[in-house]
């Protein structure tokens, strides 16, 4: 089927397989995947690493200004980087889990990465995850799914992807962990995790990735009036 182009925006809770799904399916339309996510995890990164965030989650205002400076970008295999350096992997563990969403709660933080995501999507023909891309980020997606799943197949996902990458986490505090950012994520004051009023729920619980695309495929058929070629 020739997909016209199109943004799709994937928001939900934490761990619920947006990203996998996300990219599966812009590999399967040809179209540009962003993941907002991995953008608040380098801002997190950053602010740790020049001591920008406190242990408890007190933030300088200054990290508004160091923004400016901040290079972050994806290549085209999806990899995030800061300037030359490849973040990919400091940027999914638990020490940043632990403190992005106090950062991913800042104005000046959310604005500087909805700027870059407009300025990476272009014309469209993308496809994008996060928490507000279809309440606030781009609004006029012509897709809009909202992601959820059960908090303990959400749990164990998380808690076997950490495993397969070498970490060793504890299943209690992988818990946690997403039970704060699922609160933090859907209680702060600017653009609230929340579900725009015309996206879909996807619920995948008890789905397959490739279940799951074979639905939004459905929808986007319907929607457009397509046929396989
Ligand atoms: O992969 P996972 O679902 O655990 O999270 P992520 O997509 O990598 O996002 C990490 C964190 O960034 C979230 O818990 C939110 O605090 C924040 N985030 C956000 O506030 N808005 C977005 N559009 C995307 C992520």
């Amino acid at each position: 089927m020739t997909v016209p182009d199109i943004i799709i925006a994937i928001d939900g809770y934490s761990s619920t397989g947006k990203s996998s799904f996300a990219k599966l399916m812009a590999k399967e339309l040809g179209f540009l995947y962003l993941d907002s996510g991995a953008l608040y995890r380098g801002v997190t990164l950053f602010a740790q690493e020049e001591k920008f965030i406190s242990p408890s989650n007190e933030i300088n205002p200054a990290l508004e200004a160091a923004l400016q400076g901040l290079d972050l970008w994806f290549a085209s295999d999806n990899r995030t980087f800061i300037g030359e350096r490849c973040i990919e992997k400091e940027i999914r563990t638990m020490e940043v889990s632990s403190q992005v969403s106090p950062i991913a709660a800042v104005p000046y933080v959310r604005r500087f990465v909805d700027a870059k995501l407009h300025e990476l999507a272009g014309g469209g023909r993308v496809i994008m995850d996060g928490r507000d891309i279809g309440t606030t980020v781009f609004p006029n997606a012509e897709i809009k799914i909202f992601m959820t799943a059960a908090p303990e197949v959400r749990a164990q996902r998380r808690y076997d992807e950490l495993v397969m990458k070498g970490e060793n986490p504890v299943l209690e505090e992988v818990q946690e962990n997403l039970r704060q950012r699922d609160y933090i994520d859907s209680h702060r004051e600017t653009s609230p995790l929340s579900r725009a009023s015309d996206a879909f729920i996807l619920d995948n619980s008890n789905m397959t990735i490739s279940e799951e695309v074979a639905w939004v495929k459905g929808l986007i058929k319907g929607k457009f009036n397509l046929y396989d070629d």
